[in-house]
């Protein structure tokens, strides 16, 4: 059972949001290994990883090696992890009603035609195989039906084939007297939750 983890939080230590991640991967390990099944965590963290923006040069060459689906290259390795995944996590902080601009980027080295999907006249196929995708993100404020970033995500995973989607959310954290700890508590526990009903599926 592998799990890819995505996390794009830029106070890393500090952030709250990569606390509910870490507690997340924690029970999910622990209830899939009650169920006897072994855990692979590939992380990508994005503040290590080092991943550009897909521009003219990386798009020229991208082109080419999907054209000749030359897998064995370092630019799609993030992808062909990706390919891998039975479960997919993403930690990311609500930033500017979406979340930051390395999530894009990561998501910009996940579309690689002929890896992750491929075109049948204008459809787009998703290969993935992952059976499930859990977003963990935390608030300063309230979303409130704006919370594009997770309605991206949503998008794209489903595009590429994933079909079963949760978020677990701690918002209003950052709001004038908010009790942060107590809405930190309740995401916690949801996520722990999460995360016993998410092992039932892999
Ligand atoms: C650059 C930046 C942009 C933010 N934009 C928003 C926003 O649009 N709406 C909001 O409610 N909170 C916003 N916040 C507050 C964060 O969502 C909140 O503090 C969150 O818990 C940060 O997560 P972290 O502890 O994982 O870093 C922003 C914070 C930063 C640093």
């Amino acid at each position: 059972m592998t799990i890819v983890s995505v996390s794009a939080c830029p106070r890393e230590d500090r952030s709250r949001t990569r606390k509910l991640q870490s507690r997340f991967e924690e029970a999910v390990e622990r209830a899939c290994e009650k169920e006897g099944k072994d855990v692979t965590i590939l992380r990508h963290d994005l503040m290590t990883m080092d991943l550009r923006p897909i521009g003219t040069e990386e798009l020229q060459l991208r082109e080419k090696i999907c054209d000749r689906m030359d897998w064995d290259t370092e630019l799609v390795r993030p992808a062909r992890e990706l390919m891998r995944a039975d479960l997919i996590v993403i930690g990311a902080p609500y930033w500017d009603f979406s979340f930051p601009s390395c999530l894009k980027v990561w998501v910009e080295h996940m579309m690689v035609r002929n890896l992750t999907f491929h075109y049948e006249g204008d459809r787009l196929i998703g290969h993935l195989k992952a059976k499930a995708c859990v977003y963990l993100t935390t608030a300063g404020g309230l979303t409130e039906g704006h919370d594009w970033g997770w309605l991206y995500i949503q998008d794209v995973l489903t595009m590429l084939g994933v079909h079963h989607m949760e978020e677990v959310k701690a918002e209003g954290l950052d709001l004038q007297g908010s009790r942060w700890e107590d809405i930190m508590k309740t995401a916690l526990d949801t996520a722990e939750k999460t995360a016993g009903r998410i092992a039932g599926l892999l």
